[in-house]
């Protein structure tokens, strides 16, 4: 697996768009470079592969590099960010793809879209998340787009407004779900689709446990979560790599936030 990541030189917290983020509890400068160091580090233990975009200090959420667009071959779906705050992210990551030889792609500009933080793939099948960032409007311009079952799910919780944030497919039968993010007709489709759902619990859900990334039999997951998780995951073949996150969570996000895939 290669992923996209964005040095952290420049991230703190100076808007809020999320109810994580506040202004008058700022990101700690050198707690984020350590943290970012870290990342990069369980990453390689990982054996998850990384390229790194150049950080814009005009971008302080650039860090979370999943929103930029989504990765498909060589095209690259780029992002409307809802937020004015963040639109000029998908602009630079539209110009470095571009540079590596990607076909972009869009959708019409009114009809936001938040990449790989609201769009997940499971081999052929695309779980859509919308109605927090992403609009439900983007679902069938994304169904053109790419090739497959796609399986959209409306989030209701506006600490979990990016898709994932709640929702971690694992491979076809198992997915990790913060339960309390869905609608019931969600749940029906989660549970006809995967055979095991594993629930989240209150103290997973603080440090953002579905923000993970999975390579493999792999999986990088922020600080903090409980043993039932771990040992929950293990249970399924799993090894876990925590991971300091604590900074990041103050900006609504975490491990998987911080990565955009390139290949699998
Ligand atoms: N502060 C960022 C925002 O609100 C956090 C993005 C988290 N990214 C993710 N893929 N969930 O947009």
């Amino acid at each position: 697996m290669e992923i996209l990541t964005c040095a952290s030189d420049y991230f703190r917290i100076e808007y809020e768009i999320n109810p994580w983020m506040k202004v008058s509890d700022n990101a700690d400068k050198s707690e984020v470079l350590i943290q970012y160091r870290k990342l990069l580090d369980t990453f390689f233990r990982a054996g998850v592969k990384f390229k790194g975009i150049e950080p814009d200090f005009k971008f302080p959420d650039m860090v979370y590099t999943a929103n930029y667009g989504f990765i498909n071959n060589k095209k690259f779906i780029k992002a409307n960010f809802k937020y004015e705050q963040r639109r000029g992210e998908s602009a630079l990551a539209e110009k470095y793809f571009r540079h590596l030889g990607y076909k972009s792609y869009s959708l019409p500009d009114s009809i936001y879209f938040e990449g790989e933080g609201d769009l997940l793939a499971l081999e052929d099948t695309y779980f859509v998340g919308w109605g927090k960032r992403t609009m439900k409007e983007a679902v069938p311009y994304l169904k053109e787009m790419l090739n497959g079952e796609l399986i959209d799910l409306e989030l209701i919780n506006p600490y979990y407004y990016h898709l994932d944030t709640c929702f971690a497919p694992l491979n076809k039968k198992t997915v990790v779900i913060n339960p309390n993010s869905f609608t019931d007709k969600g749940m029906e489709k989660i549970n006809k689709y995967f055979s095991n759902v594993i629930l989240t619990s209150e103290q997973d859900n603080k440090v953002l446990a579905c923000n993970m990334v999975v390579n493999g039999k792999n999986i990088v997951v922020g600080e903090g979560v409980s043993d039932k998780f771990k040992t929950d995951l293990r249970a399924h073949g799993y090894t876990i790599f925590e991971t300091p996150m604590s900074q990041y969570i103050k900006g609504g996000g975490s491990v998987k936030c911080c990565s955009l895939i390139l290949t699998i």
